[in-house]
Formats: C-alpha cells, structure tokens, sequence
C-alpha cells in the first residue's frame, strides 16, 4: 500500500541530519517498512507513521540507476548480506548519500523473515567518486535500457574496479574515512601548534 501518491518536487539541496548517527530501517520480505528509527525520520522528513507500511522506494531517489537496487535484491534473495551506497529522497524533494548495510532477519527456524537496513553517511569525497558512476549507469538505462546498464556496470567493475559492487562500496568506505579521519586529526594538530605560538605572545 502506498499512500504518498504524489511524488516530491526534486530540490537539488542536501538534507541536515545528525551524520553522527545510524539510520535504521526494518522490512518484511518485500520491502514493506515494518520499523523506522527517529534518524530516519529525521533525514527522511517523514513521520514514522507516515513511513510504516510503506515500500522502502518511498525514498528512492530518480537519481539513482536501477542496477544498483537489482544487485540488492539479488543479494537477499540469495540471503546474503549486502552493501550499497544510495542516494535518498525526502518527502520534500530533498536528498542525502548514505552507505547502507543490509543483513537478513530470521525466526528461530531460520526461516527469513525480513531484513534490516543500517545507513551512515559518507564523505564527501564518496559522493564524488561514486555519483558520475550512476550518472553514467542512469543514461545507459535510459537510453539503452536496464539491461544494457547491468551489463556495463558488470564489464566496468571486472575491467576497472577489479571487485564486486559490495567489496568496492565497502572498500571505497573505508579509504575515504580513513583519509578524512587523517585530514580532522591534523587540523586538530594544527590548531594546537596555533595555540602553543600565540600563547607565547599573549603572556
Ligand atoms: C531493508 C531494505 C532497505 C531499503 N532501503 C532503501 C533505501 O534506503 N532507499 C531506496 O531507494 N531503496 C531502498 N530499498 C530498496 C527498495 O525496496 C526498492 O527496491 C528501491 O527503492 C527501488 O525501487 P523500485 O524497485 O520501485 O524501482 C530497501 C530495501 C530493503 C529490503
């Protein structure tokens, strides 16, 4: 059941959260929001209420290419846990990048019974490297079709990337925090040396 049936006016502005904190989202089997915390209300502009008993592509943002949400399903599918890095939408056509860990929600006769989602945000430097990547995925699709731009991204992650979606997501992740980690602790460095020199001056 979908209630939102008007789709938000895109606005080319990013959305302010606490990027401290992680987004969780719980689904059942197809993708109807069972769970939503208040971050998510929070980056989403939704109410939990409005977003329960929702499909999760309440947020789905048009820039993103089909490929990426074709891979996810398959993963699940598969039962396997999976990785994504998604541009979202919020209800009042506002967006932000996330990078999303999905894992598999079972009874106690393993049997699936949904999956959760846990979303924190990426650096900037993410963004920039991945987003000309669903650009370019997103006009093979349009222009060509979803499966012309599933087999290009196939061929492009064997021939340039060398992984799966999943392990470049997660590695790309990790070098880029790593990176931006180094970058605050010598600004922090900095700030200190700053202070240690104009102390002398001031006393
Ligand atoms: C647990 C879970 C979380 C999901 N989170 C998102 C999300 O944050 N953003 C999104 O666009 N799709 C998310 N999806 C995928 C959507 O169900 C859907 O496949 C996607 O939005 C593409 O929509 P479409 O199939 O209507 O094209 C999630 C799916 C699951 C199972």
């Amino acid at each position: 059941m979908n209630t939102i049936t008007t789709p938000p006016t895109i606005i080319n502005e990013e959305i302010t959260w606490d990027t401290n904190k992680t987004i969780v989202s719980k689904t059942d089997v197809f993708g109807t929001i069972l769970y939503a915390n208040d971050i998510f209300s929070e980056a989403s502009e939704y109410s939990t209420l409005e977003l329960i008993g929702e499909p999760h592509n309440i947020i789905r943002h048009p820039d993103m290419p089909k490929v990426t949400f074709t891979l996810l399903w398959q993963a699940l599918k598969n039962e396997e846990n999976f990785h994504a890095i998604v541009k979202n939408l919020t209800k009042y056509g506002k967006y932000y990048w996330v990078i999303t860990d999905f894992t598999i929600d079972r009874d106690d006769t393993g049997k699936v019974t949904g999956y959760t989602a846990r979303r924190k945000s990426v650096p900037k430097s993410v963004v920039e490297k991945i987003a000309p990547l669903y650009k370019t995925l997103l006009d093979i699709e349009k222009n060509k079709g979803e499966k012309v731009s599933e087999m290009y991204f196939h061929a492009y992650l064997n021939e340039e990337i060398g992984k799966s979606y999943d392990d470049f997501v997660v590695d790309l992740f990790e070098e880029e925090s790593k990176k931006e980690k180094k970058l605050q602790n010598k600004a922090k460095r900095i700030k200190g040396l700053q202070w240690f020199f104009f102390s002398e001056y001031e006393s």
